[in-house]
């Protein structure tokens, strides 16, 4: 990959990595794997793809994108350790030369003296060693400062030196804690671009990774970029730890909005495909999009004011710096009504880019068949909820079967849920209902459903949002409930009738967590290697 003479800016996704560090947001395998199809429809040039050390899932999730996903660079987080390092490496080993290996170590004082407990000399030993061990099993190599901007700029200068005279191809510069400001951070890349001759002659690259704490990742990026950095560490609607990282979106196109500013750098991304991304990326992580988010939130080109509307029509430019369509909004698409066949469900199923089993279609043509008895028009976001409700690869213990309720303001809201439960090992498939009362017929049928399992769950986040558009959109409802366990267990359900969503993200959240003790039961070490995970960077 070329370095900082060229005037390419390398797009580093770290959505299924550091965006998932972003809490309540970790999602299964299959799940990654769509979000990992999309980022290279969106033409990012490195998705790092997780952390395989830490689980045998996260492992799993990044051998199988490494073998599945074309195109992009995939890479594997690994601290200086060699289990961690193996691990990366054996990971992205399906890649071939597209697998690069991420590893870190922190280098401030205040990670030195009190997380490590190790001296200056100490740090670059490591970092050197395990550049090396790295290097010697991949050709492409990245290694980070943890907390480089809040380390010395000296000493920096001798770590970078010191990793890419070891083998390092990339090294990126963590903001780790947000605490930068742009000149600073711009002086700071700089002062390493002129330090380093491996930077200035272009034969490694300088990387950035900006957290978000101060609101600044964006702008501490392109600080960056302007100073000599080629390659932007973002996620998609900028997720990730704390209060997330630089946005990716945003990153892009401020650089192809104001090309002329930044004397004519771009990057290689197909910005048509941003909003899917967004969305997608959205319902899987269970992380709304805030409205007013920039480039991708729902108001991001909704234009209320009447003079800012009569300008707009007049002429587009007026109000607007950026073409919607450029970003992917309002892509055309014709919808689908329950008249249209499995032969239309299944390519616009594939049009959406989702490749899926015989099985799967099946399934997500029957529920098809139920909302389109509903509602007139399916769009493509009906679709993609359907889709993502039957990847949510969880075995559907047990399923709605029936659903009834009363409600309105004079009457005590009450519900009857009937629940099939799958057969397995020697038990019987059954069938069970119960009735219940409830403050509201959400919270009835919640009850008649906590009846029937035996469990007693507590709602500690429920959203509903509209899919779709019209007043017959459909209701996706997104809920975290604690059953008792270490971490509540998220669910989604989809439906045109608000109270069935509900019922169906609850039943999610159930199978859920039958599944994962059921797991548990079966890996003792899961438990653990989830412990783990929530203490990673
Ligand atoms: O924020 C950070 O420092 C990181 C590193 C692992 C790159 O995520
Ligand atoms: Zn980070």
């Amino acid at each position: 990959m070329k370095g900082r003479n060229t005037d390419r800016v390398i797009i580093f996704d770290t959505t299924l990595r550091d965006g998932e560090q972003c809490p309540g947001a970790s999602m299964n395998a299959r799940e990654k794997l769509e979000i990992a199809r999309q980022l290279a429809r969106l033409r990012v040039d490195v998705i790092e793809a997780g952390f395989p050390v830490i689980s045998a899932g996260d492992f799993a999730a990044v051998q199988e994108i490494a073998r599945e996903v074309k195109g992009p660079i995939i890479a594997g987080l690994a601290r200086c350790v060699p289990k961690d390092i193996d691990a990366a490496t054996a990971a992205v080993k399906p890649a071939g030369k597209r697998g690069r290996v991420h590893v870190f170590l922190a280098t401030s004082k205040i990670h030195r003296e009190f997380k490590l407990g190790k001296a200056k000399d100490e740090i670059i030993r490591l970092a050197v060693e395990g550049v090396r061990r790295a290097r010697s099993q991949v050709e492409d190599v990245e290694f980070s400062p943890e907390d480089a901007s809040r380390t010395e700029p000296d000493f920096l200068i001798d770590v970078c030196r010191a990793v890419v005279a070891a083998g390092a191809t990339t090294v990126n510069i963590p903001d780790t804690v947000g605490y930068a400001i742009p000149d600073e951070f711009g002086t700071l890349i700089r002062h390493l671009h002129e330090g380093v001759p491996e930077f200035s002659d272009g034969r490694a690259v300088i990387s950035v990774h900006c957290h978000n704490d101060l609101g600044l990742a964006v702008a501490n990026s392109l600080a960056a970029v302007r100073n000599g950095a080629r390659q932007v560490e973002c996620t998609v609607n900028g997720i990730g730890e704390r209060a997330g990282n630089a946005s990716l979106e945003e990153v892009v196109m401020t650089l192809r909005t104001r090309a002329g500013s930044f004397g004519g750098l771009h990057t290689t991304i197909d910005s048509k495909e941003i909003v899917k991304a967004s969305r997608l990326i959205s319902r899987l992580s269970g992380l709304l999009v805030q409205r007013n988010k920039a480039i991708v939130g729902e108001n991001a080109f909704a234009h209320s004011s009447g003079i800012h509307q009569d300008g707009i029509l007049k002429k587009r430019e007026t109000y607007e710096i950026m073409d919607p369509h450029d970003v992917g909004w309002g892509a055309t698409e014709l919808p689908l009504t329950k008249h249209s066949g499995r032969h239309a469900v299944a390519a616009r199923l594939k049009y959406l880019g989702y490749r899926l089993t015989e099985e799967d279609i099946a399934a997500i043509f029957a529920r098809f068949k139920e909302i389109g008895d509903k509602k007139k028009l399916v769009y493509d976001d009906d679709m993609a909820a359907l889709v993502e409700g039957q990847i949510a690869e969880v075995p559907q213990t047990w399923t709605l079967d029936y659903l009834g309720f009363t409600s309105g303001n004079t009457t005590i809201p009450t519900a009857t849920v009937r629940l099939a439960r799958s057969g397995s090992g020697k038990a019987e498939a059954t069938v069970a209902q119960e009735a219940s009362t409830g403050d509201g017929p959400v919270h009835a049928t919640l009850r008649a459903i906590d009846r029937i399992t035996g469990l007693t769950g507590e709602l500690a986040d429920y959203t509903l949002r509209a899919v779709s558009q019209g007043k017959d959109a459909l209701g996706e409802v997104a809920v975290k409930v604690n059953f008792g366990g270490d971490e509540p267990v998220s669910g989604r359900g989809s439906s045109t009738d608000i109270v069935e969503a509900s019922a169906r993200a609850y039943l999610n959240a159930v199978n859920r967590h039958f599944f994962t003790a059921d797991v548990r039961r079966r890996r003792p070490t899961a438990a653990a290697g989830r412990a783990e995970k929530r203490s990673s960077p």
